[in-house]
């Protein structure tokens, strides 16, 4: 049995990535999926190959209006939203002293703003339906790297504003949990890119691997695997909390 079964299922940064597996297992369970991006021509790729239970919004995370967009199509296309996966986020890497204002405040747009729009602006079509939340957020909201100012900022927010989401749905009797993710490194095409292109290319692998007590990295099924299960029916006990998948990275002193 399916376990979304005609669930609707909103997927940002479907282009690349988690966003792209998760949208791909869902879809595999049964679901239709709005996927988003800022990137128009390969998240419509992805969007096209998925078939006809899948349709492509572009619009940028960190703007209320890209999402106002986002909610007039579904609400056009499908009347309501089952499952909002807030994916979509960068990386910029700096710390205290030498990020710029810049990298600090797109960071904090993309990464933490996006997520809160989605669900401020997508809420309206989920109340009543045994909805369900999932952030993206990552071990870095709970273990600093001083190199990560931003991120560190950003997804830690995500964690403790999912909550205060979930608190307030619950209170207002919503129907609607709201849970986060914590991946570890996950293999991406993005971390291939990185690794193709620095000289240590397989030192650097390594030392992901090394990082992770589990001896290696994720794979991106593997954090689809979790979002399915907060998206489905078997998770409606479970609100308002953070799951870590990340093969006991966060426990490596
Ligand atoms: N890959 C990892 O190791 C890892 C680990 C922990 C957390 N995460 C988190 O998982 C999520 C997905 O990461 P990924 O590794 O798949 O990244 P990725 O770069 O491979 O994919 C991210 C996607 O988001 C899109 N995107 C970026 N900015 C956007 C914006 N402003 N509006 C709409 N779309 C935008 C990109 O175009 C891309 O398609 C992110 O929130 C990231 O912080 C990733």
């Amino acid at each position: 049995m399916a376990k979304l079964e005609n669930k609707v299922a909103v997927v940002s940064g479907v282009a690349a990535g988690l966003g792209e597996a998760i949208a791909r297992r869902f879809l595999a369970e049964g679901a239709h999926i709005v996927g988003t991006d800022i990137d128009p021509v390969r998240g419509a790729e992805v969007v096209d190959e998925l078939g006809e239970r899948a349709s492509f919004v572009a619009h940028d995370v960190a703007s209320e209006a890209g999402w106002e967009q986002v909610a007039t199509q579904v609400a056009a296309r499908h009347g309501n939203v089952d499952v909002l996966v807030n994916n979509a986020g960068i990386t910029r890497m700096g710390s205290v002293e030498d990020i710029s204002i810049e990298d600090f405040d797109r960071t904090l747009a993309v990464d933490l703003r996006g997520p809160f729009l989605g669900c401020r602006l997508l809420l309206p079509l989920m109340k009543g339906r045994g909805a369900s939340i999932i952030n993206i957020a990552s071990v870095s909201s709970f273990k600093p790297q001083a190199e990560l100012v931003a991120y560190n900022a950003a997804k830690a927010g995500v964690a403790l504003m999912t909550k205060s989401i979930a608190l307030h749905c619950a209170q207002q009797g919503y129907d609607v949990r709201a849970n986060y993710i914590n991946p570890g490194v996950i293999r991406t095409d993005m971390l291939e890119k990185v690794i193709n292109q620095v000289e240590n290319g397989e030192a650097l692998m390594q030392s992901y691997r090394d990082m992770h007590p589990i001896g290696r990295i994720g794979e991106a099924d593997e954090i689809a695997a979790m979002a399915v299960y907060l998206a489905s029916e078997e998770a409606g006990f479970i609100t308002g909390t953070g799951f870590t998948v990340d093969g006991g990275l966060g426990i490596n002193p």
